[in-house]
């Protein structure tokens, strides 16, 4: 019984679902609680059931789509984390574009090896690439998704590299890309981009903040395929990369901001002045050295010390 794909925003009694599905009542309801269990946001009340609005589920997206990319689109429930998922299938042949989206993440990864919390109501996913850009410009692609990300979200700025933080009573995380590729004999055999954007506030931790408190209700589904719609658009974009860092320099809430990084164990201090074309960020020490930072943290230090 495929109870998922019977199942809309509009309430639905359970003896249609039942009659639809040729299966009883009693069936339809045990149906509904599986997928709950398995992280579906089903609805119930007197009216029947129904999807949380804005569901990215399969159809709604379809329904929307405007470009290349999420095509295929594999919506789940609960898994460990998108990008395993989506590694199995990219090893299996799954094209350039497939999407695999899932509710809630057991062992969500962000960069850095650190823990991505995924509760429900926000958009995890992840996308297949199979880039034909030289290896040289691969480092551009998470600045790149960073900015497909700002211009979906409409809110918010990009700090390097490519995390979307917002400004309420100190800088929240709105989103972050985390990039794994396969590489062979420098060439990309593929690439798994994965983008975790908080829209519901609800059991994010410390530090984070969710596009419900700017923008309530905002559905999932449009943003998902505002979003992609963007990622492809930037994507293009890596055969221009001067083009790429002009506008990505637009979102930037880190150029021409006094910086703390850490680079290769080492503390660096001054002024981000620049990206280079590798995506790399310059800063600009009060000694007047430049230092190239590739990757690392970087801190916007608030007040400009004296
Ligand atoms: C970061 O800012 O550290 C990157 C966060 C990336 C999170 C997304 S959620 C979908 C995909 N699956 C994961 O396990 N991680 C990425």
């Amino acid at each position: 019984m495929d109870l998922l794909a019977a199942l809309s925003e509009a309430w639905t009694p359970g003896p249609r679902l039942a009659a639809r599905l040729g299966v009883s009542r009693q069936a339809v309801a045990r149906a509904v609680r599986r997928l709950a269990r398995q992280g579906y946001p089903v609805e119930r009340s007197r009216r029947g059931y129904r999807l949380a609005p804005g569901t990215p589920a399969p159809a709604a997206v379809r329904a929307k789509l405007r470009g290349r990319f999420g095509r295929p689109y594999r919506y789940l429930g609960t898994v460990s984390s998108t990008q395993d998922v989506l590694r199995r299938m990219a090893e299996e042949g799954a094209p350039e574009g497939t999407v695999v989206l899932a509710e809630r993440q057991t062992a969500g990864r962000g960069r850095r090896g650190r823990v991505w919390a995924s509760p429900g109501g926000g958009l995890y996913f992840s996308l297949l690439l199979r880039p034909r850009e030289p290896l040289e410009r691969l480092p551009l692609l998470p600045l790149a998704a960073g900015l497909a990300a700002a211009r979906a979200a409409g809110v918010g700025g990009l700090k390097w590299p490519n995390d979307l933080v917002v400004w309420r009573e100190g800088w929240r995380k709105l989103g972050g890309v985390l990039l794994e590729a396969e590489i062979l004999a420098e060439e990309v055999t593929y690439a798994l981009l994965g983008v975790g954007l908080n829209v519901a506030e609800e059991g994010l931790p410390p530090g984070a903040a969710g596009l419900w408190g700017f923008f309530p209700g905002l559905r999932r589904d449009e943003l998902l395929v505002r979003l992609l719609y963007e990622l492809e658009r930037a994507y293009r974009a890596l055969a221009d990369p001067e083009a790429l860092l002009k506008a990505y320099a637009l979102h930037s809430t880190t150029l021409y901001r006094r910086v703390r990084a850490e680079w290769v164990g080492e503390p660096v201090e001054g002024v981000a002045v620049g990206l280079d074309e590798g995506g790399a960020l310059w800063v600009l020490e009060a000694s007047g050295h430049r230092r190239r930072v590739t990757t690392g943290e970087v801190h916007l230090v608030e007040k400009v010390r004296r």
